[in-house]
């Protein structure tokens, strides 16, 4: 008898053209007044081994027709012949859930939600803003698409200048209708002296551009960070004082810095500032190129010129300024080797932080 019932519920399973009569035959035999349903609930009138083996065929059928539902129903829900995933419901724990019916499996291990998160280079940018603010500095923009003026000229930098190809700063993107993406944030030096009277302490965080054949650590397109400070007497002992605070603040361990000679236009004298090596501190290894120092950012004292072009009294006014790469400074942080990844938007690479 049973097993007549079965094969009538699954022929008329398998004949089912639509949900609603899946639904219908799902009802007759497995609903609350189904055909199997009332064959369990009479099993408590049976004699105890009648009751055994009528119990466990019964349980197998309702099984077996369960499944040949639940099969049949996602065969109406994805007609290419691809089984729908219920995993946005948490998991189903192997179990089909009846025709018209989503189980929500509580119990089943959550899924979490994908969270947008920072990119490496602006989390870098805000902690160095939030370091130079604590020590009394502003933080300042300035335009993309900047003058000859403004990017060469003010920084004493005059058309056929040497330093105009010598320094990397001669490969500069010039726009057709006039103007130039900025090699460097140096003119907002200038910018901001115009504006505002000394004393002066601000930092400029920005991309700059220059063409490049790129490589591991070359990119056309990076962020740098400016820094100016003027004042009546600011010297080349604030200058280390403040960038030695500022990265023994960032790398969060004491560094010792040092000032190599150097030559840019816009600073008399000029120097390369390094830093002891963050991973072997001074001992030597493959980061620092067995060498213990690491080379971080141009600097010095601003050049009478730049300081005239920005409308101070070099008589009056001197001051420091320096110039570093925030992609630098945040692949030494996160030991990354290829500046070129920032730009990937290579999930692989984007989601460790
Ligand atoms: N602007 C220089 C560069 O991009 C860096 C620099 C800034 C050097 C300020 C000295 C003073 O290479």
């Amino acid at each position: 008898m049973l097993n007549q019932l079965k094969q009538n519920a699954l022929k008329e399973i398998a004949a089912t053209k639509e949900l609603k009569g899946l639904d219908a035959v799902y009802r007759r035999y497995l609903g609350r007044k189904g055909e199997l349903t009332k064959v369990l609930r009479s099993l408590k009138d049976l004699s105890e081994k009648e009751r055994k083996e009528t119990g466990t065929a019964a349980n197998e059928i309702k099984r077996g027709l369960e499944e040949a539902v639940g099969e049949k129903r996602r065969e109406f829900l994805a007609p290419s012949g691809k089984t729908p995933s219920l995993s946005r419901f948490g998991g189903t724990s192997g179990k089909t859930p009846p025709s018209g019916v989503n189980w929500l499996d509580v119990t089943a291990p959550g899924v979490k939600p994908a969270v947008g998160h920072l990119h490496p280079i602006t989390l870098v940018q805000r902690q160095v803003e939030d370091i130079f603010q604590s020590m009394g500095f502003s933080v300042v923009d300035g335009p993309e698409v900047e003058t000859e003026y403004y990017n060469f000229d003010a920084l004493n930098i005059p058309p056929g200048h040497p330093a105009r190809d010598v320094l990397s700063l001669g490969r500069t993107f010039y726009l057709k209708k006039g103007g130039l993406m900025r090699s460097h944030t140096s003119p907002m030096q200038i910018r901001y002296m115009e504006k505002h009277n000394p004393p002066i302490r601000m930092i400029v965080p920005g991309k700059v551009f220059r063409v490049e054949a790129t490589d591991s650590s070359h990119e056309t397109n990076f962020y740098q960070l400016e820094g100016l400070m003027i004042g009546k007497d600011v010297s080349v002992a604030n200058f280390k004082a403040v960038i030695q605070e500022f990265l023994e603040n960032f790398f969060k361990k004491s560094i010792k810095v040092k000032l190599r000679p150097s030559y840019f236009p816009f600073v008399e004298p000029g120097f390369e500032i390094d830093m002891s090596c963050t991973m072997c501190v001074g001992k030597g290894c493959a980061a620092c190129k067995y060498s213990g120092w690491i080379e971080m950012m141009g600097a010095g004292m601003i050049h009478p010129k730049v300081l005239k072009s920005g409308g101070l009294d070099p008589k009056k006014w001197q001051g420091f300024a320096f110039g570093m790469s925030l992609d630098r400074l945040t692949m030494i942080k996160y030991r990354i080797n290829d500046i070129r990844l920032f730009h990937s938007g290579d999930l692989r690479f984007l989601q460790q932080f």
